[in-house]
């Protein structure tokens, strides 16, 4: 459902940060990529996203369900993204000026769904009494939720995490990471999380590891535990 081909990120004047990364994620499958920080793992969301450019070189570097993100325009590559895509990322971009509810909402409004699903991933969340209130109302670890009852209400195909649980106590952390894998499998969707937590990827099917030389699957986990413990 997204295939890497020879993707490539550099910015001016610094070493590239991503160089030739080639992958397949599947649908259905959650996958946590972990590494070092400043190992370029945001920059490869950012690229996946269409929010941020691929080097020139490689002509169709990321496809999504075999469509080339290079192919779209904006309004095409901005229509796939509300359609097709769930983003938890760090920066929330909870909107001030809507409540709870309609924060979570907007992905069904913007894509012409009824909203009925809304409430109850609130719910899911732990915020079901919560959705007339305002995001300056709330904690971080709160916001987080909002952000990931509207990342996921939509049923998107893809979902892309950035830390998702940096702001939770464990607890939470594993409830929502539940919730989150449980919407994966029924809705055969592709979640790629990125985490420094060791316990966030055991809820993956897979974990991947970005270092300078590229992203490989940790066949042997346990060994490198090591290096983010
Ligand atoms: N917009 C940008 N301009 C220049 N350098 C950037 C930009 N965004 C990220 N970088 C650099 O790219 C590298 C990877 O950053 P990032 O993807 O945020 O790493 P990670 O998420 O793995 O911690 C870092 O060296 C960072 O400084
Ligand atoms: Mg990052």
């Amino acid at each position: 459902m997204l295939e890497l081909r020879h993707l490539s990120k550099s910015y001016a004047n610094a070493r590239p940060v991503l160089a030739n990364l080639s992958c397949r994620f599947e649908a259905g499958e959650f996958i946590a990529i972990m590494g070092d920080s400043g190992v370029g793992k945001s920059t490869l969301l950012n690229l996946i996203a269409g929010l941020d450019t691929p080097d020139a070189g490689e002509s169709q570097p990321i496809l999504v369900d075999g469509i080339a993100m290079s192919s779209l325009d904006d309004a095409a590559a901005t229509r796939l993204r509300r359609s097709r895509m769930g983003f938890i990322f760090q920066a929330f971009h909870v909107l001030p000026h809507l409540t709870l509810l309609q924060n979570v909402a907007l992905p069904l409004l913007l894509n012409g769904l009824p909203q009925e699903r809304a409430a109850s991933m609130l719910e899911a969340v732990g915020l079901g009494g919560r959705g007339g209130d305002f995001p300056q109302q709330l904690s971080g670890g709160e916001m987080q939720r909002v952000a990931i009852a509207r990342a996921l209400v939509h049923k998107p195909a893809l979902v892309l995490a950035d830390e998702p649980t940096g702001n939770l106590d464990p607890d939470t952390a594993h409830s929502i990471l539940q919730l989150l894998r449980a919407e994966i499998k029924a809705n055969g969707s592709c979640a790629i999380m990125v985490t420094h937590s060791l316990a966030a990827a055991e809820m993956a099917d897979r974990t991947m590891i970005l270092t300078k030389s590229g992203l490989q699957n940790a066949t042997n986990f346990a060994q490198n535990t090591a290096t983010f413990s």
